[in-house]
């Protein structure tokens, strides 16, 4: 019983300091501590399944037996009887990694008898001792955030599906697997069995960007049998954790505005077709694709399959100018499979969505008159010569021609295709002085092509002032007038314009 003390009060004070060596002045079990790490998170006591590797010689220095010999680091239970006396006690009090030398006398080895023809009788043994893990059946599964993200939305919970990259290490910090040589994200279900019981408990909680470390004991891990070559039996588990994505299989679209516009009088319907700006982006925040680095904006129908469902789902009720974030799971994107080098299998999509303007291949000229004058007896028809002026822009409130500058009065015989139909078709039926703000959809305008300043499938606002007309040119009169007034710039780039569908008559 004395000796017992003595070990132990030399073990718990040598423990208390990592720095020196404390000397061995013992009766009967000298330990000597050679090397201690730095870090000793917990130290072996009676109860603890120990696992580690040992040489164990005579006092001559002859091994009589090796762990290393035997294969395998050796497994043992402390404090109940089943390992030699002195190697017991000796075994106390010692961190992962430490290594040390207990010398055991007789009495507290194979005593008088010895142990068949390896050990004689009498015999002081030594065993050199490297401690490779600790773990007590009394152990949950410990879990320490090493990095919290800003904000965290949601975190894990049973039933999610998680990608995360990871670093596998056992207690003694051998690497024993790391998602980062795979170059690829580990992808689960959590709490469904398909980990480990100590990982699908100790991921709970979890937010995309947290790092966490997660230690598990043998008995929430592989147990008895190990796995493969790199996990040994009853060894306790450290995993370094990043969780890259989240979601639930259940998941819909979520759908966040970030801005609004105080006036929306039409919102998107499936069959328009839109124009759109987008950062696509990771939960991680990392962006994929962005259509602002090809200076043209993604164009597309709703509700025709065109893209991504949950794309297009968010593309419904949108007003021009909105702003809308989408956050789209993978069976609404692209699924298990991912996408080329550039979306990975099981990947959560944000889209930040800003809708430039969108139209509806049905849709007509809209013409509002803001200006009619008292008096309109004689209005514009095929055939006339008008003079007016106008501002056209894109619904944005972008400038792309004013008769302004310059004060470049325009001309045009009606029903001579010599501007965009949706012109022609605004400027009939108009009054001297009227004025009127016009909306002309892409096929009634420069088509998908577009013209120089004047973006692909494009809606165009204008702002028309008739400033005088002359009633019906006969034919001889208008190629003269063609000849003197040849058509500007702006509106020549339209004769040969693409159209998308064929014009309707308003
Ligand atoms: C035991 O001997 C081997 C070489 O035979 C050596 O690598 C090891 O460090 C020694 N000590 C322990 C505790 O395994
Ligand atoms: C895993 O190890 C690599 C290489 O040491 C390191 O760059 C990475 O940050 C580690 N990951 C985690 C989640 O700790
Ligand atoms: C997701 O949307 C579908 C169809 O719109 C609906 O039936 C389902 O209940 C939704 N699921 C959740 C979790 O909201
Ligand atoms: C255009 O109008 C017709 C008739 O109202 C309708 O059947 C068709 O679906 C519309 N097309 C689109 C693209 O909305
Ligand atoms: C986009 O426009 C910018 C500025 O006008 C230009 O520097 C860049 O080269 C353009 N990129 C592409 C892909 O056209
Ligand atoms: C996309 O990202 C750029 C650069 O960060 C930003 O200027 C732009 O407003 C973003 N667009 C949307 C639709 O959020
Ligand atoms: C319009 O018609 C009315 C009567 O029909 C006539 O008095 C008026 O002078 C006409 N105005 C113009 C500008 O022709
Ligand atoms: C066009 O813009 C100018 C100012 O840039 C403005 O004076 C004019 O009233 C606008 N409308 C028309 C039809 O020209």
């Amino acid at each position: 019983m004395f000796l017992c003390y003595v070990v132990f009060f030399l073990l718990t004070s040598g423990s208390s300091s990592v720095e020196g060596n404390p000397s061995p002045v013992l009766g009967d079990v000298v330990v000597d501590r050679y090397f201690i790490p730095k870090i000793c998170v917990r130290e072996s006591k009676s109860g603890d399944h120990i696992r580690y590797h040992y040489n164990a010689t005579f006092a001559d220095g002859k091994t009589f037996d090796s762990s290393h010999q035997r294969g395998d680091a050796k497994v043992a239970l402390l404090g109940e009887g089943r390992l030699l006396e002195g190697i017991d006690r000796g075994l106390r009090g010692m961190c992962v990694n430490e290594r040390r030398s207990i010398t055991v006398p007789p009495h507290l080895g194979y005593g008088s008898t010895g142990a068949g023809k390896v050990v004689p009788p009498d015999s002081t043994l030594v065993f050199d001792i490297h401690l490779l893990d600790v773990w007590n059946q009394a152990d949950l599964v410990v879990t320490k955030t090493v990095t919290t993200p800003k904000d965290c939305k949601r975190s894990v919970m049973r039933t999610d599906f998680v990608r995360y990259h990871f670093n596998g290490t056992l207690l003694d910090g051998t690497v024993f697997d790391s998602s980062y040589t795979r170059k690829q994200t580990h992808n689960t279900l959590v709490g469904e069995g398909w980990l480990v019981k100590g990982m699908d408990e100790g991921l709970l909680g979890m937010c995309v960007g947290e790092i966490r470390n997660i230690v598990i004991p043998p008995f929430k891990a592989y147990g008895e049998k190990g796995s493969g070559s790199e996990i040994p039996p009853q060894a306790t588990l450290v995993f370094d954790v990043l969780l890259v994505d989240l979601h639930n299989p259940k998941d819909n679209i979520t759908v966040e505005e970030l801005v609004v516009p105080d006036t929306c009088t039409r919102r998107t319907v499936a069959g328009d077709y839109i124009r759109y700006h987008y950062n696509g982006t990771f939960l991680n925040g990392v962006t994929f694709d962005t259509s602002y680095q090809r200076n043209s904006t993604y164009n597309t129908y709703i509700g025709m399959g065109y893209v991504i469902p949950g794309v297009d789902q968010a593309l419904l009720g949108l007003c021009t100018g909105q702003k809308r974030r989408v956050t789209i799971p993978p069976r609404l994107a692209y699924g298990e499979n991912g996408a080329g080098d550039v979306i990975p299998p099981s990947a959560v999509l944000v889209f930040d969505i800003h809708v430039i303007d969108f139209h509806n291949p049905n849709d007509t000229v809209d013409i509002r008159t803001t200006y009619r004058p008292e008096s309109c007896n004689e209005t514009t028809k095929e055939n006339d010569l008008v003079r007016y002026h106008y501002n056209c822009t894109l619904v944005d409130g972008t400038l792309l021609f004013s008769s302004h500058d310059d004060d470049n009065l325009q001309s045009v015989v009606l029903g001579t295709d010599k501007v965009i139909d949706g012109l022609d078709l605004a400027l009939r039926g108009m009054c001297v002085e009227e004025k009127r703000l016009v909306t002309v959809p892409p096929h009634l305008g420069h088509g998908e092509n577009g013209a120089t300043g004047v973006p692909g499938s494009a809606v165009l606002v204008f702002d028309i002032e008739l400033v005088s007309f002359e009633k019906g040119v006969p034919p001889g009169y208008l190629f003269v007038w063609l000849q003197e007034n040849p058509p500007n710039l702006f509106e020549a780039l339209d004769i040969n314009s693409n159209k998308e569908v064929p014009q309707e008559e308003v």
